[in-house]
């Protein structure tokens, strides 16, 4: 039976016992403003119309428009100021297509021109969707029938196996196992071709990965293309950290690989771009033989993502090369404070070369090396007040998963420095 995911769950006892939350990828800071922005305008503008006269609107109209009071304007509640400003006709807080606005997908095709070098059509191969989360389940559901096998890599998102099992997939497992000489993660490629069987339809791969933070390369990549090609396997990837890379690594989009744009799936989604898990924006670009599948499943489930946000996320995609090129230098220097932080501690860690978590070795710290995962994780929550995700939570089979712990450093600095001055009590 699918279970409570064990990583709100850690998200939980975090908010029962006042811990710095490191367990649940999410930021406690704001969302990107210029989407946000893009967000209201699009609630309180209500038409394009709209949205351009609020897009042009000075203090000075406001002025105009509350009755010219200078003092009256300035005692009015910016709630109420908003109100005026609401256009009474609406058509962006309504349904729109469920598989997205035309803008939102025109977007999407630029973005991807623009970042992986291949411009998916809007019409026949983009379907806008209620996150990555979304993304994959309905992709899976598309390419798949109950008895199935699909592979994944453990560790892996916990979301994989548990989609797997709702859809009645079967789940099967290959080992990204820790280099720690070489400071990378790696795959064996005869693992992963002595796993596939008759059965096997997809293989799910996540780049930059959650939680070892491996960036797969363009050599891995294209061993992994030649193995799906080879034996008919459909690709789907989770690319929801693209933009979160360190030390000049490059993100490689399966579906600009030789051959694999009509075997590929891409999930994408901007909870981790745009700061803005709850928003629940992303996409699935399809091969245009599934899309008509892809967009029925979606609308019969959740007919569509929030239109005014779609709206904001059509501002998100747009910001310039320095938005996306500066992103990792901020994660960089959280990555780095609580590096050294759980260092000093005993954790051991091989460097992230992506997204933000670290997926750290806790067999050498005093304290907690005698403790499985998940009493290594409420001993933290409880005695030292951080939250962090057991190990084991991210592996089916073996037990490589039993001296990790998970942390995400997505927080603001304030909160990494806090977790940090909370660690140094295990000194
Ligand atoms: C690898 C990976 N995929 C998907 C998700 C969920 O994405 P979304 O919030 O867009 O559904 C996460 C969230 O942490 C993740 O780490």
């Amino acid at each position: 039976m699918v279970k409570e995911s064990t990583i709100r769950l850690m998200t939980r006892l975090a908010n029962e016992n006042q811990a710095v939350n490191l367990s649940q990828g999410f930021t406690d800071e704001s969302a990107i403003y210029e989407m946000v922005w893009g967000g209201i305008a699009a609630s309180l503008g209500g038409t394009q119309d709209g949205i351009d006269r609020l897009e042009g609107t000075t203090i000075k109209d406001v002025l105009d428009k509350t009755g010219g009071s200078v003092e009256d304007l300035m005692g009015m509640k910016l709630k109420d100021v908003l109100k005026t400003l609401q256009n009474p006709k609406d058509a962006y807080n309504q349904y729109c297509y469920p598989f997205g606005l035309v803008e939102l997908r025109n977007a999407i095709a630029e973005y991807t021109q623009r970042f992986q070098g291949f411009r998916p059509d809007p019409e026949t191969e983009i379907t806008v969707v209620l996150g990555a989360t979304e993304g994959l389940f309905t992709s899976l559901r598309a390419i798949c029938s109950p008895g199935d096998e699909i592979i994944v890599m453990q560790p892996y998102h916990e979301m994989y196996p548990s989609q797997a099992e709702i859809l009645g997939l079967e789940a099967k497992y290959i080992t990204l196992i820790e280099n720690k000489e070489k400071g990378t993660w790696e795959l064996d490629y005869s693992e992963l071709e002595g796993i596939i069987t008759g059965k096997t339809k997809v293989l799910v791969l996540n780049t930059p990965h959650n939680p070892t933070g491996k960036v797969f390369t363009r050599d891995e990549m294209s061993a992994i293309a030649d193995i799906c090609k080879k034996h008919n396997i459909i690709v789907i990837t989770d690319e929801i950290y693209e933009h979160i890379l360190y030390d000049g690594r490059k993100h490689i989009c399966m579906a600009a690989m030789d051959g694999m744009r009509e075997r590929t799936f891409v999930v994408n989604a901007i909870s981790k771009t745009g700061n803005a898990t709850g928003w629940r924006v992303g996409w699935i670009i399809s091969p245009q033989a599934y899309t008509t599948r892809v967009r029925a499943l979606h609308d019969t489930m959740v007919i569509q993502s929030p239109t005014p946000l779609q709206k904001g996320v059509v501002k998100l995609l747009g910001m310039d090369d320095s938005f996306h090129k500066n992103m990792p230098n901020e994660y960089a220097r959280k990555c780095q404070v609580l590096t050294d932080s759980i260092k000093s501690i005993g954790f051991n860690v091989t460097p992230p070369e992506g997204s933000y978590y670290l997926f750290a070795d806790y067999t050498n710290v005093p304290a907690l090396k005698s403790m499985t995962p998940m009493d290594a994780a409420i001993f933290l929550i409880k005695e030292v007040g951080v939250a962090t995700v057991p190990g084991d939570n991210f592996y089916a089979i073996g037990n490589s998963g039993d001296s990790y712990l998970r942390f995400a450093f997505c927080r603001s600095i304030e909160s990494l420095e806090e977790a940090a001055r909370r660690f140094a009590k295990l000194r």
